[in-house]
């Protein structure tokens, strides 16, 4: 049985580490993804409820010279280790926000897929900074480290706190929902191959023109918000059964046209006992929803006989964010 997860105390040490940090990083899901219209600066106006799942990624940082990026897993030898990699961009960030100097040598140790609707890049990016905060002793509070990781992409600033949480304007406006604790069980089913989550919002936008998935609204009250107050008020009941018939994602209509193979994965995951199926996030990932986590392994060890995926995780959530282990 797993704990039932708790927002914890925030138990980060205030000195400068000697000795190396490691730091666990959790995945994210959309238990409700709702898209508006794409905004000027390009980006879509968001009302989400993000979910804080048990896969994880490990960064370790050690003190150094300058400021350097090794990593081992998933995508090794994929992932530019360079200045464009989103956990160097948030140890500089971090740098640049407290006038240290950016001097560490960090390994990541990933499982998270890349490009695959987890945002395991985001949670990469939280754990530079929640890592390099404790190496440096910068004592920066949860909420400054948003604060910073909101430059970095959309879901960074969730990463930080982990939980379940409600997002706002591009995502990056976290509000984390206090419900009385519960776990739930998933089947995270990973895809061979990403999707690119730009392509996937531009498909979106694609459909809603031409008239093939419902356009927009143009009232001026927010549309958005309905679908989150029904998830959130589906959180509350406490029954896999009322969450599963919740669960929604506007993206998925653009991640099944992209990626078709998609809708072959959802089946098999009914067929396995799946309380509901449904792409996380912008995909490729599918995530299905167990009644409990005996449950959960069989579905996920009937989707990996099937062949649909690459490989079929079991994971329970809520779980904490970023947080030195
Ligand atoms: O914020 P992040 O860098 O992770 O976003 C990656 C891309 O996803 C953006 O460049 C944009 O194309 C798309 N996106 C969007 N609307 C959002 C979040 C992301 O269109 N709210």
């Amino acid at each position: 049985m797993t704990e039932a997860w708790r927002p914890d105390e925030d138990d980060r040490p205030r000195l400068a580490a000697s000795g190396p940090v490691k730091v666990r990083v959790p995945a994210k899901i959309n238990l409700h993804l709702g898209v508006g219209p794409a905004r000027d600066d390009g980006y879509h106006e968001l009302s989400t409820v993000y979910h804080a799942i048990s896969l994880y990624d490990e960064l370790t940082a050690r003190r150094g010279d300058t400021l350097t990026l090794t990593m081992e897993g998933e995508g090794a030898g994929e992932l530019a280790l360079d200045e464009s990699n989103l956990v160097i961009r948030a140890a500089r960030a971090l740098a640049h926000h407290t006038g240290m100097p950016a001097h560490a040598r960090l390994h990541l140790r990933k499982q998270i897929p890349l490009s695959a609707g987890l945002a395991g890049g985001s949670a990469d990016a939280a754990a530079a900074l929640v890592a390099c905060d404790a190496l440096w002793g910068t004592g920066l509070s949860r909420d400054d480290l948003a604060a910073i990781a909101a430059d970095l992409g959309s879901d960074v600033p969730f990463l930080v706190y982990g939980g379940t949480a409600l997002g706002t304007g591009r995502g990056e406006a976290v509000s984390p929902v206090l419900a009385r604790p519960n776990t739930w069980h998933w089947v995270v089913a990973i895809a061979d191959g990403g999707l690119s989550t730009p392509d996937v919002y531009r498909e979106l936008d694609r459909l809603r023109s031409t008239g093939e998935v419902p356009r927009l609204p143009t009232h001026s009250t927010n549309p958005l918000l309905g679908g989150a107050d029904r998830l959130l008020a589906a959180l509350r009941q406490r029954d896999p059964a009322v969450l599963g018939a919740a669960l929604d994602n506007e993206l998925q209509p653009a991640a099944l046209s992209l990626r078709p193979s998609l809708a072959g994965v959802l089946k098999a995951g009914h067929a396995a006992g799946a309380l509901t199926g449904l792409v996380s996030g912008s995909g490729p990932t599918c995530v299905f929803l167990a009644p409990d986590s005996r449950r959960a392994k069989e579905i996920a060890d009937d989707l990996t006989v099937a062949g649909v995926c690459r490989v079929a995780y079991t994971a329970h959530g809520p779980v904490a964010g970023a947080r030195v282990a």
